[in-house]
C-alpha cells in the first residue's frame, strides 16, 4: 500500500496538486503490522492561511448557489464515496484497524448521511411572527427569519470514524452554505483526504472543502485560533475539546467528546437479549467507540446469571488482523493497548474478578471482562477506549442511577427492564444526552439527536441538529405604516 504514488505526501492547495515535499510529510503507520501506509503533507502556518483565507473569500459565493443546486453537487458525492467503497474501506482497514466490513460500512453509512443531509437541508424552513403576540404592541411588525450559514466551519474529527464523523460535519456545513476547513486526525488522515477529494470530483469548489493535514498538535492552535474560522465542529477526547473550548473564544463549538456509558440491568430484564446486546455495545470495534458500553450495572440477584451469560458470547469472539473480519482488531497504538491491561491489572490488584482476557499481544488486546468492580477503581470511571467491559454490582436501581449519575461523563446509558414504568422512571434520572431502552447505547441512526452532557459535550449533532448549529438565526422585520386600502388605486 506505501507505494501507491497519491499516498506519497503529495497534496492539494485550492485544487493545485503539489508533490511531496521533503521534511514536511507525516508517515501514517498501521497499528495492523507496523508498516507505513502512506504520507501526508504537513501543512505549514503560510499554507493554512492561504487555505483559510481562500474559503472565507469563497463562502459567500458558494453560498449564493441556489441551494437545489448545492443538494445535487453533495448528492453526487454520495455516489463518488460509493463507487470508491472498497478503496476506502482499504484505507480504514489499516490506517486504523477497522475490520474489513465494518470499514465498507462506514463509508456506505457516510454516503447514505451525505443523501439524506442534503434533502434535509432543503427542508430547514425560517419563521415569521406577528407583533401583538407580545403584550402591549399591536399588529404592526413582522418578523421573517430564517438560518443564515456562519461562514468557515472547522471540523476536526477523531480517529474511530475518519470517513463517517468527518461527513458528519462536512455535508450539514455545505449545504446550509457554509465552506468547511476539516483537520483530518493522524491516524485516518489518508482516507480524510481521499473523502474531501470526493466532494471535489463532485463538484464542490476547492477553496470550499479543504483538507489540511498535519498533527493536531502542532496545527491545531493555528487552526481554531485563526480569524477566519466561525466555529469549530469538533469529536475527539474530552481532554483535547477542554482545552480549545478554552481558546475558541466567541464562536459557536459542536463538542462530541469521552463517554462512560452504563448499561444497568434490572432483575426483570430478558438477560438473554440484554447479554447480546451488551456485547455488541461493549466490544464493536474493539470498545474504540464513544458510545461503547464501558460499565455494566447490574442488580445483585441476577449478576451471576448476566456474568455467566456475558462470558458465554464473549468467549466466541473472534481476535485478530482487521484484513480477516474479526470481532477484535489491534486498537489504534501501543500505549492504549498498554493502558488498558495495566487498567485490567490495579483492578485485579483491588479486588475484581478476572472472567477473561486481560492480556495482550502489541496493540491486539484480548477482550476482558471483570467482575466484582468497585467504585474505588479507575476502570469504574475511566475510559479506557478497549475492549474491556467491567461489571459493578448494585444492590437496587437507585444505587444504580447514583453510579451512573457520579461519572464525569454523560454521553448516553442503558437500561434493561421490562417494566415500562422502572425503564421510564430510571431514564428521566439519569444525566445523560440519551437514554437507551432495552437497547444498546450508539449514535445512529444518523438523523436522530446526539448530545453530551457534562465532560461529554457541548451542543447537538444529527442531520437536522447540525444543520442548525451550523447556521444562525437571521431576521428582518416589516415595518407597516397604518394603511387604508381604499386610498390605494
Ligand atoms: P483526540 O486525541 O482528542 O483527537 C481528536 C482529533 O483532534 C484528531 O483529529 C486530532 O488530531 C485532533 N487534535 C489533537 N490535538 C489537537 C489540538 N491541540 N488542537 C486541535 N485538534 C487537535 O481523540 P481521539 O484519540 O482521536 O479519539 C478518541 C476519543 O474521542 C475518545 O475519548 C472518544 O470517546 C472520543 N470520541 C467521542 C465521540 C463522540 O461523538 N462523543 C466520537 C468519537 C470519539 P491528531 O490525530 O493529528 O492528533
Ligand atoms: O465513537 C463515537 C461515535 O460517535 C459512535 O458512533 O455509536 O455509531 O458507533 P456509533
Amino acid at each position: 500500500m506505501a507505494s501507491i504514488p497519491d499516498l506519497d505526501g503529495s497534496y492539494t492547495l485550492l485544487g493545485e496538486s503539489r508533490g511531496p515535499v521533503e521534511g514536511q510529510t507525516l508517515e501514517v503507520i498501521s497499528p495492523v503490522d507496523g508498516s507505513v501506509v502512506g504520507r501526508v503533507h504537513e501543512f505549514t502556518p503560510e499554507e493554512i492561511e492561504t487555505a483559510l483565507t481562500a474559503a472565507a473569500e469563497q463562502q459567500p459565493v458558494w453560498a449564493e448557489q441556489p441551494l437545489d443546486a448545492r443538494a445535487r453537487i453533495l448528492a453526487r458525492a454520495a455516489d463518488v464515496l460509493e463507487s470508491r467503497a472498497d478503496e476506502l474501506a482499504e484505507l480504514l482497514v489499516m490506517e486504523v484497524a477497522k475490520a474489513r466490513k465494518d470499514s465498507r460500512d462506514e463509508v456506505l453509512r457516510s454516503a447514505d448521511f451525505i443523501r439524506f443531509t442534503a434533502e434535509e437541508g432543503k427542508r430547514i424552513v425560517g419563521d415569521a411572527q406577528f407583533s401583538d403576540a407580545f403584550p402591549r404592541q399591536s399588529r404592526n411588525k413582522l418578523s421573517i427569519s430564517y438560518r443564515a450559514p456562519l461562514g468557515v466551519v472547522l471540523a476536526i474529527p477523531p480517529y474511530n470514524y475518519p470517513i463517517n464523523l468527518a461527513v458528519s460535519k462536512i455535508v450539514p456545513a455545505l449545504v446550509a452554505g457554509n465552506a468547511i476547513v476539516v483537520k483530518p486526525p493522524t491516524q485516518g488522515s489518508l482516507a480524510g483526504t481521499k473523502l474531501v477529494d470526493a466532494f471535489r470530483e463532485a463538484g464542490v469548489p476547492p477553496a470550499v472543502v479543504q483538507a489540511i493535514t498535519g498533527r493536531g498538535s502542532r496545527i491545531g492552535d493555528l487552526l481554531v485560533l485563526h480569524p477566519r474560522v466561525d466555529m469549530v465542529s469538533f469529536t475527539g477526547s474530552t481532554e483535547t475539546g477542554q482545552s480549545l473550548a478554552k481558546k475558541a473564544a466567541m464562536i459557536p463549538l459542536q463538542l462530541e467528546l469521552g463517554g462512560k456509558d452504563a448499561a444497568i440491568v434490572l432483575s426483570d430484564a430478558d438477560l438473554e437479549a440484554t447479554a447480546d446486546d451488551i456485547v455488541s455495545g461493549a466490544f464493536a470495534y474493539s470498545g474504540q467507540r464513544c458510545t461503547a458500553v464501558k460499565r455494566v450495572l447490574a442488580v445483585g440477584d441476577v449478576a451471576d446469571e448476566l456474568v455467566a451469560l456475558l462470558a458465554e458470547r464473549i468467549g466466541t469472539l473472534t481476535v485478530g488482523d482487521p484484513r480477516d473480519d474479526v470481532a477484535i482488531t489491534p486498537l489504534v497504538d501501543a500505549a492504549s493497548a498498554q493502558g488498558a491491561v495495566q487498567m485490567t491489572e490495579a483492578a485485579v490488584a483491588k479486588g475484581a474478578r478476572l472472567v477473561l482476557g486481560g492480556t495482550r499481544e502489541g496493540n491486539l488486546v484480548a477482550p476482558t471482562l471483570l467482575d466484582h468492580v468497585t467504585p474505588d477503581m479507575d476502570i469504574a470511571w475511566v475510559e479506557p477506549f478497549a475492549p474491556v467491559l467491567p461489571i459493578i454490582r448494585v444492590a437496587n436501581a437507585a444505587e444504580a442511577v447514583r453510579l451512573a449519575n457520579q461519572s464525569e461523563y454523560g454521553l448516553q446509558a442503558a437500561i434493561f427492564s421490562r417494566d415500562v414504568d422502572v425503564a421510564m422512571h430510571v431514564a428521566l434520572a439519569l444525566d445523560v444526552g440519551t437514554v437507551q431502552i432495552n437497547g444498546k447505547t450508539a449514535r445512529g441512526p444518523d438523523h436522530f439527536p446526539f448530545i453530551g452532557t457534562k465532560s461529554s459535550g457541548m451542543g447537538t449533532q444529527g442531520v437536522r441538529y447540525s444543520i442548525e448549529a451550523m447556521t444562525r438565526v437571521k431576521g428582518m422585520v416589516f415595518n407597516m405604516r397604518p394603511l387604508d386600502l381604499e386610498t390605494v388605486s
